[in-house]
């Protein structure tokens, strides 16, 4: 076991994508364990947009700020490499909160820790389709929103990871699908090889104007992943007793304030619409069922995914700062080591 263990600390509050000013690399030594604790080496770190909302100071976001001075907390993949849990044994391979470092100290009785198989093809897809991403689009499309056969369902942010789980899900699900991402390559991606049936470039294109033209009974279901102009847009075209799913406001995570709006709020009343919010930690006890049921679709290649992966935990800041700028497709991955059974 190597002695060193680098990790990444928030020194101070990042100001919009300016993480290499915020984030600092720290080393130290490998931690000794308390009972009940588990350490992971980290194979793979998931880069999650949310993860950006607690590098903020905000009290009422949806989990408490990360204290200045202390590692990032993420979504890991690694293998253990030492336990004070009787749960957990040397060579388990895990996915847990851990941080964002060469190792990951876990709490499985504080923190979600799960014991995975080895047996999945790519080991990768634990943190995509058969992981907290997949689980949000499953039950976003089935469940929160209520989405039907027959539905026009439009998603933001689809050529991301939860993005692009939400529409190839909805249209298994038999809805037509758009999707809204950032250049005209990503529409091509989602189209041709994910099978949406029309893709609208906000950078590019009135989102308003082609959803209007792309959804003229008017959208049936949205699912946010986005807020800010793009929620507008969808809410000046929704139809009657649509839902609006608000998975993510990413606009936001980097702002110093959070944006105002949505101004179509009144849409609400005048089509009679319903908003739901959720979040993963909610169901994430419900993952395996959820597994189950997207496996024949998967097998079937009807969830496609592509990988953003960067190799080296020295890479992280740059790797993750393409999540807000535009500069990836699909899900985000830093790879630290090979995972090996
Ligand atoms: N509720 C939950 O439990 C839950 C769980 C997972 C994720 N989420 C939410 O899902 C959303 C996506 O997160 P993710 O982790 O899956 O990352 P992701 O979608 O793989 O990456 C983020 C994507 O957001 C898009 N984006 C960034 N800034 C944007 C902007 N200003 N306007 C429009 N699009 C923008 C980018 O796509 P383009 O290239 O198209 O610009 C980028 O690919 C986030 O809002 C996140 O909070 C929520």
């Amino acid at each position: 076991m190597a002695d060193v263990n680098r990790t990444w600390v928030l020194a101070r509050r990042p100001h919009g994508t300016d993480f290499t000013g915020a984030l600092e690399l720290s080393d130290g030594v490998v931690p000794e364990l308390a009972e009940g604790e588990v350490l992971v080496r980290n194979a793979l770190l998931s880069l999650d947009a949310g993860t950006r909302m607690w590098m903020n100071p905000r009290e009422d976001s949806y989990s408490p700020p990360t204290p200045l001075g202390s590692p990032v907390i993420g979504m890991v993949l690694g293998t253990v490499v030492a336990s004070r849990h009787p749960d957990f044994r040397q060579g388990d391979l895990v996915r847990a909160y851990g941080q964002w470092s060469d190792y990951s100290v876990c709490q499985p009785d504080v923190a979600y820790a799960e014991r995975l198989s080895w047996r999945l093809d790519d080991l990768r897809q634990y943190l995509a389709v058969f992981g907290p991403n997949g689980w949000t689009a499953y039950l976003g499309v089935l469940e929160y929103t209520q989405t039907k056969p027959g539905d026009t369902f439009v998603v933001s942010a689809a050529s991301g990871v939860t993005g692009a789980l939400a529409g190839q899900i909805a249209k298994q699900h038999g809805c037509r699908v758009v999707g809204i991402t950032g250049s005209a390559a990503k529409c091509a991606w989602i189209v041709d090889e994910l099978g949406f049936d029309a893709a609208i470039d906000y950078r590019s294109e009135d989102v308003s104007e082609a959803l209007a033209r792309l959804c003229p009974e008017g959208i049936d279901v949205y699912f946010d992943n986005v807020g800010g102009d793009i929620l507008d847009a969808a809410m000046a075209n929704m139809a009657l007793f649509g839902r609006v799913g608000i998975c993510g406001l990413i606009v936001n995570y980097d702002k110093d304030e959070p944006i105002p709006g949505p101004y179509k709020f009144d849409q609400i009343l005048m089509k009679r619409l319903t908003l739901v919010g959720f979040f993963s930690p909610d169901f994430y006890h419900r993952g395996p069922d959820v597994d189950r049921k997207m496996r024949p679709w998967y097998e079937a290649g009807k969830l496609k995914m592509e990988f953003d992966v960067t190799e080296g935990l020295e890479n992280t800041l740059d790797a993750y700062a393409k999540l807000f700028n535009s500069a990836k497709v699909g899900k985000s991955l830093v790879q630290l080591e090979e995972l090996r059974p």
